[in-house]
């Protein structure tokens, strides 16, 4: 079986110091085993991050450019990722792709930049409520993961990580079914492999966690809203 694999995505949320209160009382609390954990917080406070959590925990960040360097005001490349001491970085959340123009295109530049740099990429895919009500769903993420993972080798696709986030679930409190969500994430998996972990996110709180990870090919989580909060990031780690 895949290691299951929790993900907190504070978003736009969090100053250092607030990150170094979560990080304290995460590492100072019994935490299940065998569960891998990742936090990616905002670029402020990744080195806090690194510095702070115990090192069995990951750290994260949000989004990077696939430009190696260069007059791209703003933009953190993958080099300065690495050299905070992240090992994940999240690629093409719904966030960036609604509000910062991010394309499948620029997706899949990404995903390279991020292999290239040693960096596991985690990639987000999901359908608008108007495609699900029109039957556009399994169109919709095949199209987005077929133009994310275009020409990657076996290899590389047993790296990279795939959180299906349906966008009427994020941050609406309405997360998909176990069965919605795991009808997805066969889908997800017969398009990547049997290595490759897909973690499902919206809504994910303490409650529903557990039955969403009884599903076969749910591997992990993607937290947003419940992972600022340690005592249930916890109690989702700690399904
Ligand atoms: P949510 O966000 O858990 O607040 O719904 C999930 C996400 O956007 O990654």
């Amino acid at each position: 079986m895949l290691t299951p694999l929790l993900v907190a995505n504070w978003k736009m949320n969090k100053t250092i110091a607030e990150a170094e209160a979560f990080a304290l009382a995460l590492n100072a609390a019994q935490r299940t085993t065998e569960r891998e954990v990742v936090v990616c917080g905002p670029f402020t406070t990744l080195n806090a991050l690194r510095k702070t959590l115990s090192p069995e925990i990951g750290v994260g960040a949000q989004t990077m450019h696939q430009a190696e360097s260069g007059a791209f005001t703003g933009e953190i490349s993958a080099t300065m990722v690495r050299e905070v001491g992240c090992s994940h970085v999240i690629i093409g959340h719904s966030e960036r792709r609604q509000y910062f123009g991010e394309t499948d295109a620029t997706v899949h530049e990404k995903i390279l930049t991020a292999l290239h740099h040693n960096l596991i990429p985690i990639v987000c895919v999901g359908e608008l409520l108007e495609q699900r009500q029109n039957n556009e769903t399994e169109t919709v993420v095949t199209t987005q993961i077929h133009a994310a993972l275009r020409e990657l080798s076996a290899e590389q696709i047993a790296k990279v990580v795939i959180a299906y986030e349906p966008i009427w679930a994020i941050g609406t409190g309405l997360a998909a079914t176990p069965e919605q969500a795991q009808a997805v994430h066969a889908l997800i998996r017969a398009l990547t492999s049997v290595q490759t972990r897909i973690l499902y996110g919206g809504s994910v709180t303490p409650e529903n966690i557990k039955t969403l990870m009884a599903q076969p090919d749910i591997n992990g989580g993607l937290v947003g809203g419940a992972s600022l909060d340690v005592q249930k990031f916890l109690q989702i780690i700690n399904y």
